[in-house]
C-alpha cells in the first residue's frame, strides 16, 4: 500500500491529485484543505473520473482533519496563496510561511516517515522553513521548482525547435524566481545534441529568457498562478520517490557544501528515489553560469532571511 498526501485543495493542489489518481502513483491519495467541502468535492470529482479514466487509486477528501494523512509515504505542501499578476513570489512569504510551517508540523505528527515536497512559494524558502522549523534531514524535503521549470524549459526550447518536447533535455538550477533561476544552456540538447547545432545564440537566449519568465507569463494570461504544469511537477517528484525511480530531476535541496554552498535550500540537480534527495549532483558548469548562481543564491538567502523577522525560524 503506499499513500500520498496532498495539503490545498486549490487548482495546483486538485491537479496534482488527479495526476496522482490518473497516473495510479499510488493507491491512496488524501487530499486535504481547511476549506469546508472544497476537498471532498474535488477528491469527488476526480472519483467519478475513475471509471472513465480506468484508474484504482482511491481519493478522499478531508477539511482539516490531520489524522486522515495518517502514515502517508509522501505528501505535497501546496497550501497558501498563489500570486495575482504583477505579484512576485517572494512577496507570498509573509503569509505562506505560517501555513507553512503549521501544515508540516501537523502532517509529520501523523507521518512521521514521511518524505515532504514543498511546493508553496516562495518554494525555496518554504523548503527551508519546512526542513529547519522540524529539523528534518536534507534527504526529506524536497522543493518542486526545478522540476517544473526544466518542464518549462523543454516546452520553450520545443517550440523553438518545432520538435516533440520529449525529445528535448535540459534543466533549470537556481532559485525558483523569476529572476534567479538559471537554465543551463550548457546541457540542452536535441536527442543528445547540443541545442547550438540547431538554434542560434539569440534563439537560445529567448528560450532562456521565455523560460525564466514562464510563471509570471501564465500569470498574466490566467490572472492567478499556474497550476497543470506545477501540480503535475510535484506529483512526478512524488511518483519518484512512491516507485523509487532515482530520476535525476532538478528539485530545491538542503546544500552541505556542493557548489560551494551551505546552510541553503536551492535549486540543483538531485538524484529522486524513495529515500527522497538521495544524492545531489554536482554538475561542472561554465564560469558565467556560475557566476549566475552566485547571483541566485544571494537573492535566495535574501528571501530566506525574512524567516527570522518573521519569527517563524
Ligand atoms: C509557477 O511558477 C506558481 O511558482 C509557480 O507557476
Amino acid at each position: 500500500m503506499s499513500k500520498v498526501t496532498v495539503v490545498g485543495a486549490g487548482n495546483v493542489g486538485a491537479t496534482c491529485a488527479n495526476v496522482l489518481a490518473v497516473n495510479e502513483v499510488a493507491n491512496q491519495v488524501c487530499l486535504i484543505d481547511i476549506k469546508e467541502g472544497l476537498s471532498e468535492g474535488k477528491a469527488m470529482d476526480i472519483m467519478q473520473t475513475a471509471q472513465l479514466m480506468g484508474f484504482d487509486t482511491v481519493v478522499e477528501g478531508v477539511t482539516n482533519d490531520y489524522s486522515k494523512t495518517a502514515n502517508s509515504d509522501v505528501v505535497i505542501i501546496t497550501s497558501g496563496l498563489p500570486r495575482k499578476p504583477g505579484m512576485t513570489r517572494e512577496e507570498l512569504i509573509g503569509v505562506n510561511a505560517g501555513i507553512v510551517k503549521s501544515v508540516a508540523t501537523q502532517l509529520l505528527q501523523y507521518s512521521p516517515n514521511a518524505i515532504l515536497v514543498v511546493v508553496s512559494n516562495p518554494m525555496d524558502t518554504m523548503a527551508y522553513l519546512t526542513l529547519h522549523a522540524l529539523g528534518l534531514p536534507r534527504n526529506r524535503v524536497i522543493g518542486m521548482g526545478g522540476a517544473l521549470d526544466s518542464a518549462r524549459l523543454k516546452y520553450f526550447l520545443s517550440q523553438a525547435l518545432k520538435c516533440n518536447a520529449n525529445d528535448v533535455d535540459g534543466f533549470v538550477i537556481g532559485g525558483h524566481g523569476d529572476t534567479t533561476m538559471i537554465p543551463l544552456t550548457s546541457y540542452t540538447t536535441y536527442k543528445g545534441i547540443p541545442v547550438t547545432e540547431f538554434l542560434s545564440e539569440d534563439e537560445i537566449e529567448q528560450v532562456v529568457k521565455s523560460t525564466m519568465v514562464g510563471g509570471a507569463t501564465l500569470t498574466g494570461l490566467l490572472g492567478t498562478s499556474a497550476w497543470m504544469a506545477p501540480g503535475a511537477a510535484a506529483a512526478s517528484v512524488a511518483e519518484a520517490i512512491i516507485k523509487d525511480q532515482k530520476k535525476m530531476i532538478p528539485c530545491s535541496a538542503a546544500l552541505e557544501g556542493e557548489y560551494g554552498m551551505k546552510d541553503i535550500t536551492i535549486g540543483v540537480p538531485c538524484i529522486i528515489g524513495r529515500n527522497g534527495i538521495e544524492k545531489v549532483l554536482e554538475l561542472k558548469i561554465s564560469q558565467a553560469e556560475m557566476e549566475k548562481l552566485r547571483e541566485s543564491e544571494v537573492a535566495v538567502r535574501k528571501t530566506t532571511a525574512i524567516l527570522k523577522d518573521l519569527n517563524v525560524l
